[in-house]
């Protein structure tokens, strides 16, 4: 028997503790810092490298690393340094999250589909270069900015102001020092998530996320405000191309630029025309696709996280899930993704149903409580044997759980239900 850390504190890390926790592998899971749902606190912040790796050798634990802060800082050459065993991948292979520049620069010398871009430090030149074109552009600043550094522009005096923004406004900090400039694609989003080892990659169920706030895509752009399992959008064959030509080409030419790729490697991808392009890698799970993935999943988890650390995820059965959807919706509070309020009593818990699972984010709980205490508090999951049953399963169970600054989407799935 094993014991287990999950590093992070979002609905991801909860869920990826869920699903490890019914493994008959493993003892005790820890989740450091952990939220108002999950157990086995532990209170040590992601970024705290050091604490966490002398929590892991003294607790012999699997360590599963969520969100890409600490990957992007190290955690995974740190831990195997020390001989401890972790799951995730190595700063070198998190450059493809963590720099966008270098992402894009991966992918254009490897011939994977993407927009086309160029890359500026100066914000004159930026300028003149969109002005010079005549196509709509996006503007992303390199740097990891907590999914925020990304602005889709409407004219040429929308990039002007996205490149002030980034460049000379420093918004996004030294994240910022560079941008993108890239074609704006219009399409259909959907998010790619496979598990490699270095060598192969699993493809998970496919899912679709939805980052804006509002119904109908309006607003800014948040984390995730909801996400269902499997998507319509992603076909068969649309799944066996992405599969080829960005997940298999990503991991083959890393190995060959001498970069091992371990771990969850998400691609967010943008159908047009049938063709994918790839918007972002991230190498991790994605949040809140995790929690719907996750309800699905009909194997151990723990047992494909080793053969991802171990270089042997080909020896392995392949992955089964379960033959229904997943449907989860985000319970934000009113005012993210900007500012809000926290520490509001959150009630209802006890009158969930089966077949629905509470992952909890920004919770914490005190005196036997359960306080919101982020912008994103809790995903209400739900299976079904049909998309539109699980949608319909999610939002009655979201009546139950309510606190007085509660807000989500009520249009979560209903993309993929025009498929039917
Ligand atoms: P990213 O963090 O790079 O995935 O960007 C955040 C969001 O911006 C994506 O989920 C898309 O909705 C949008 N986006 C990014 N790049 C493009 C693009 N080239 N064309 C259209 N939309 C984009
Ligand atoms: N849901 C998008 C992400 O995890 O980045």
């Amino acid at each position: 028997m094993v014991n287990i850390l999950v590093v992070g504190s979002g609905g991801r890390e909860h869920a990826l503790s869920w699903k490890l926790s019914q493994s008959n592998k493993v003892e005790t899971v820890y989740t450091a810092p952990g939220n108002g749902g999950t157990e086995n606190n532990i209170p040590i912040d992601v970024t705290d490298l050091d604490g966490l790796a002398e929590f892991a050798q003294k607790n012999n634990c699997f360590t599963v690393v969520g969100p890409e802060d600490p990957l992007a800082s190290g955690i995974v050459d740190k831990f195997n340094k020390l001989n401890l065993k972790v799951f995730g991948p190595s700063q070198a292979a998190a450059q493809l999250e963590s720099s966008k520049i270098w992402a894009k620069n991966f992918m254009k010398r490897n011939d994977i589909p993407t927009a086309q871009f160029q890359i500026f430090d100066n914000a004159q030149k930026a300028i003149e270069y969109v002005k010079s074109i005549d196509f709509n552009v996006v503007v992303k600043a390199d740097g990891l900015a907590a999914g925020k550094g990304v602005i889709v522009c409407n004219s040429v005096d929308d990039a002007i102001s996205a490149i002030e923004t980034i460049l000379v406004k420093k918004t996004f900090g030294d994240a910022g020092n560079k941008i993108i400039v890239e074609e704006r694609i219009d399409g259909i989003e959907a998010s790619y998530i496979a598990l490699s080892d270095g060598n192969v990659a699993l493809p998970m169920a496919s899912s679709q996320d939805h980052k804006r706030v509002f119904d109908d895509d309006k607003g800014p752009n948040t984390g995730g405000m909801g996400a269902y399992s499997p998507t319509p959008i992603v076909t068969d064959v649309l799944a066996k191309t992405i599969q080829k030509e960005v997940i298999e080409k990503t991991i083959h030419a890393m190995k060959n630029e001498g970069i091992s790729f371990k771990g969850f490697l998400y691609a967010g991808i943008m159908i047009k025309d049938n063709k994918p392009y790839v918007l972002e890698y991230n190498v991790r799970m994605g949040d809140p696709e995790c929690q719907p993935i996750t309800m699905r999943m009909d194997f151990d988890l723990y047992d494909y996280f080793t053969a991802s650390v171990d270089g042997t995820l080909s020896s392995l059965p392949p992955l089964s899930w379960k033959d229904q959807y997943a449907v989860c919706v985000v319970l934000a509070s009113d005012g993210y993704p900007g500012s809000y309020p926290k520490n509001e009593e959150i009630t209802g818990f006890d009158s969930i149903s089966n077949g629905t699972n509470v992952f909890h984010a920004g919770t914490k709980k005190s005196d036997g409580k359960v306080l919101s205490n982020g912008g994103r508090v809790l995903g209400v999951t739900s299976l079904g044997d049909t998309l539109d049953s699980a949608i319909n399963n999610a939002y009655s169970e979201i009546k139950k759980i309510n606190w007085p600054n509660k807000i989500y989407r009520t249009d979560i799935g209903k993309k993929g239900l025009s498929y039917f």
